[in-house]
């Protein structure tokens, strides 16, 4: 099968011929229709995040199940599906009480070091799929609890983006901040999983959502997906911004870019006994400097991962928000492209020119 590797030394994926084992115990085959290009993936990409390689990138993908190990239980073969980054064992103590992102048995997904390996070259070489999927593959071969049933009826360019953008901006904002009707939520960083808070954060009924993007390029689609008041940080001193515009600050700053600067902002612009979340994402050795005066101010500082909620739970009601018309899958996919494209596609990412490119297979 082809999939997108990053080599050693490599800063563009190559499109080249792989093997996938065949599936073991609660292990699945999907047959991939869509994978989305994530700023994670870039990370990975660029040596923000350094991982082993040689690696087939991409993990918010959807497609078909092909074939089953013994003992799957959750999809059977032709069944639609989407990956999600966020599951866990499924037996640990945060798995029981529905937060498998901070599993404590994370490998009991994965195989370990030593058996065969998932995927490899022709010639026996073991390459490693990010974070468990490597979705920009015709094929993966994933643990079960990675695999969410979707109905037939979700474009699967549009089910991909429920894997990671839309389960990470919706899960912030529902799980982990609680936006409730008439809040304040102020959004930095509004890119394909930004875009997510702020269509959360309208889901909710936030009165007032405050839409902060360095790129004014970024700024009109936002406004569409539901934010009510919009700031060019290229232009405009943001945290002045949301205070003319709240007075007091937000009840909810988000930073969805992933830097230590606009960490600092998103606590600058919560109000005080409120709340800055960091959904962005940073190398392992980033420092934060965070004035310690806001704490004293009752303010707090919250880390999302995967925006924290369960996806075997979340994507089928995500699916039902979008059915109703609340959740706009169609403007968040920008571009759909092939796997021979997809570096392509990851510069126009970087580039801030799309929310989301997919790769079409
Ligand atoms: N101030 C405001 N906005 C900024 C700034 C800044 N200093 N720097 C970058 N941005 C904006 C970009 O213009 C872009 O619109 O942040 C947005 C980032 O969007 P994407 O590149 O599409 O990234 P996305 O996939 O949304 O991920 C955002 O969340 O999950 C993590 O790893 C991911 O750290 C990444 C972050
Ligand atoms: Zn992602």
């Amino acid at each position: 099968m082809r999939a997108a590797i990053l080599h050693e030394g490599a800063e563009d994926l190559v499109v080249d011929e792989i093997e996938h084992d065949t599936p073991g115990p609660h292990e699945v085959v999907i047959r991939i229709e869509a994978c989305g290009l994530c700023h994670s993936d870039l990370h990975w990409l660029d040596g923000t995040l350094v991982r082993p390689r040689p690696q087939v990138l991409g993990h918010e993908a959807a497609g078909v199940v092909e074939a089953v190990g013994a003992g799957v239980a959750s999809v059977s073969v032709g069944d639609r599906v989407v990956t999600c980054l966020l599951a866990g064992c499924g037996g640990c103590a945060p798995c029981h009480r529905g937060e498998p992102g901070q599993c404590r048995n994370p490998e009991a997904i994965r195989r370990l070091t030593g058996d065969r390996p998932r995927l490899a070259t022709l010639d026996g070489h073991a390459v490693t799929p990010m974070g468990g999927i490597g979705g920009l593959a015709e094929r993966v071969l994933i643990d079960e609890r990675g695999a969410i049933a979707i109905p037939d009826d979700v474009p699967a360019e549009l089910a991909a983006i429920l894997g990671c953008a839309v389960v990470t901006g919706l899960g912030a904002v529902f799980h982990v901040a609680q936006v409730k009707p008439g809040d304040t939520v102020a959004v930095i960083g509004c890119g394909g999983v930004g875009l997510n808070v702020i269509q959360g954060a309208r889901i909710a009924g936030a009165a007032r959502i405050v839409a902060i993007d360095a790129n004014p390029q970024k700024l009109p689609l936002a406004g569409r997906l539901g934010a009510t008041d919009l700031v060019d940080a290229s232009d405009a001193d943001p945290v002045e911004a949301v205070r003319e515009l709240t007075g007091a600050g937000v009840d909810h700053a988000f930073e969805v870019v992933g830097r230590p600067a606009t960490i600092a902002l998103a606590m600058e612009m919560a109000a005080a006994g409120r709340a800055a979340y960091v959904v962005g994402v940073m190398s392992d050795d980033t420092q934060l400097t965070v004035a310690a005066t806001h704490f004293r101010r009752g303010k707090s500082l919250h880390g999302v991962f995967m925006g924290g909620g369960q996806p075997k739970v979340d994507i089928p009601r995500y699916v039902e928000l979008w059915r109703r018309g609340l959740l706009d899958l169609a403007s968040m996919v920008s571009r759909t492209l092939t796997l021979d494209e997809v570096n392509d596609g990851f510069r126009a990412l970087a580039a801030g020119e799309v929310a989301r490119a997919v790769v079409r297979f």
